[in-house]
């Protein structure tokens, strides 16, 4: 590629070749060559349409459809070259076709512009991507869920402020976080219905003259349907944006499990193990054992929610229809698919690694009188008291506890009638923590019998989601 091979791309008004600085600032080819496939299929779908609506000979599409395919080939090995001199994937490839197929190449740009034409590759691109996470986060759900029935009746401490509220189960634990990936594929699948129109044919901006069939590469491509209005075709990136969003929060999920994962594991929590596979050692204390993966999911959130501010910020305050800032909407875009990616994958393979410590938990679930809610529904049940009195009465029992340095279960019944005389030996009945969660029965409770049924419930839903999927 030569100087004056790049002025050509731009035709006869071109006649000095672009600054050095113009070219590393403005060729995109380093990473939209990530969309080449959409781009062949995007082409090869705009000339089948091309002849079947007698724009272009069945002669030419037939010598197109042969060039694509040999592109798709030499890109598949590796073997294709590309050039910055012509800018971006789009250019590279349509050069490519004028050398292996000749005057026909030229005709492959009639009805249509770069700007539908990046604005289809990257539905395209996006749209696989929404498929991928659906994959990956089932994958992940499935993986919870199974873990999460094993140890449905599994009693840990359940938090709030990170001090230790109630009893619950670890299966309890794990099926709140198979809900919030439930929801993060909901936003998935919303905005994948809301990408999937396509825009190819809108143009540089106006439509076309040419007597373009737009249903048919729509529905070539796998989309519903062509999108309504060619200006809006052009310079809408709210699948970008919708996405990252969706990505986004799916992060956060993530990145509050990691946490939970790194402080569980560490030896003052002990309530979870991670084998050598999840974890690292020190190069200068040998008995560390670091849960880097874990740490590593709960920081990509950064880069991920960083990429959706950095493209709300470019699209901010422009004018309609296409601008080249647009085209900053793809390095942040990729970097932010690859990091959930991989930190949705790691996270299946943690949860199916971990190894629950029941001693632990048992033991931490009993600290800080988390069954002190049991003690004061029991009052409230047993002797009619309102809560609000049965509340202050616990409270009371409960410093006495303190005062003597004991759990609750290990006061005796005469302290206990010190504070309220009509309460009998039937109490301790309530104090143990697995009768706390045994008892927590109401819908979408700890209670290990609700567990074992949701957990039931999501496996063979996720199953069946698999299979279709
Ligand atoms: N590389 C460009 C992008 O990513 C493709 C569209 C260019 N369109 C144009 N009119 N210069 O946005």
């Amino acid at each position: 590629m030569t100087d004056s091979d790049a002025n050509k791309m731009w035709g006869g008004r071109f006649q000095m070749s672009p600054a050095e600085i113009m070219e590393q600032i403005n060729a995109s080819i380093d990473f939209d060559k990530r969309l080449a496939r959409d781009d062949l299929a995007g082409s090869t779908a705009h000339a089948e349409m091309l002849a079947a609506v007698g724009i272009i000979t069945n002669e030419d599409k037939s010598a197109i459809h042969k060039g694509l395919k040999q592109i798709g080939e030499e890109i598949e090995s590796g073997k294709f070259q590309y050039s910055r001199a012509l800018e971006d994937v789009h250019m590279n490839i349509e050069s490519r076709l004028k050398e292996l197929i000749g005057e026909p190449a030229g005709r492959l740009h009639t009805a249509r512009s770069r700007n539908d034409q990046v604005a289809t590759d990257f539905r395209l691109y996006v749209r696989g991507q929404l498929d991928a996470f659906d994959a990956g986060l089932t994958a992940l759900q499935m993986a919870l869920a199974v873990k999460a029935k094993a140890n449905a009746a599994t009693v840990m401490p359940g938090f709030t402020h990170l001090q230790p509220a109630q009893p619950v189960t670890f299966g309890h634990h794990l099926l709140a976080y198979v809900e919030m990936f439930a929801r993060d594929r909901g936003r998935f699948q919303d905005a994948r219905k809301r990408l999937n129109e396509c825009p190819l044919g809108a143009a540089a901006l106006a439509g076309t003259s040419f007597p373009i069939d737009r249903a048919q590469t729509a529905a070539a491509l796998g989309f519903d349907r062509p999108t309504a209005n060619s200006l809006d075709s052009v310079s809408d990136r709210d699948f970008v944006l919708e996405t990252l969003a969706a990505a986004t929060i799916c992060a956060v999920h993530l990145s509050r499990m990691s946490e939970e994962i790194v402080l569980w594991t560490t030896p003052q929590f002990g309530f979870l193990k991670l084998s050598d596979r999840f974890t690292t050692g020190s190069s200068i204390m040998p008995q560390k054992r670091n849960p880097d993966a874990a740490e590593l999911c709960r920081a990509k959130v950064g880069r991920i929610a960083g990429a959706l501010n950095s493209l709300v910020i470019v699209m901010k305050g422009l004018p309609l229809a296409y601008s080249k800032d647009m085209q900053e909407d793809k390095e942040v875009a990729f970097d932010a698919f690859d990091s959930l990616t991989v930190a949705v994958a790691a996270m299946t393979g943690m949860v199916e690694d971990m190894q629950p410590q029941p001693d632990a938990m048992r033991k931490a679930a009993g600290y800080g009188y988390s069954t002190a809610t049991d003690l004061a529904d029991w009052l409230v049940r047993e002797l009619k008291m309102p809560f609000r009195q049965a509340h202050h009465v616990t409270g009371s029992i409960v410093a006495l506890a303190e005062k003597q340095g004991v759990d609750l279960e290990a006061l005796s019944i005469s302290d206990m009638r010190s504070v309220e005389p009509r309460i009998t030996d039937a109490v301790f009945s309530v104090l143990s923590v697995e009768n706390s969660v045994a008892s927590r029965t109401s819908y979408a409770g700890t209670a290990p019998h609700n567990v074992e049924k949701s957990a039931g419930i999501w496996l063979a839903q996720l199953e069946k989601q698999r299979q279709t999927g």
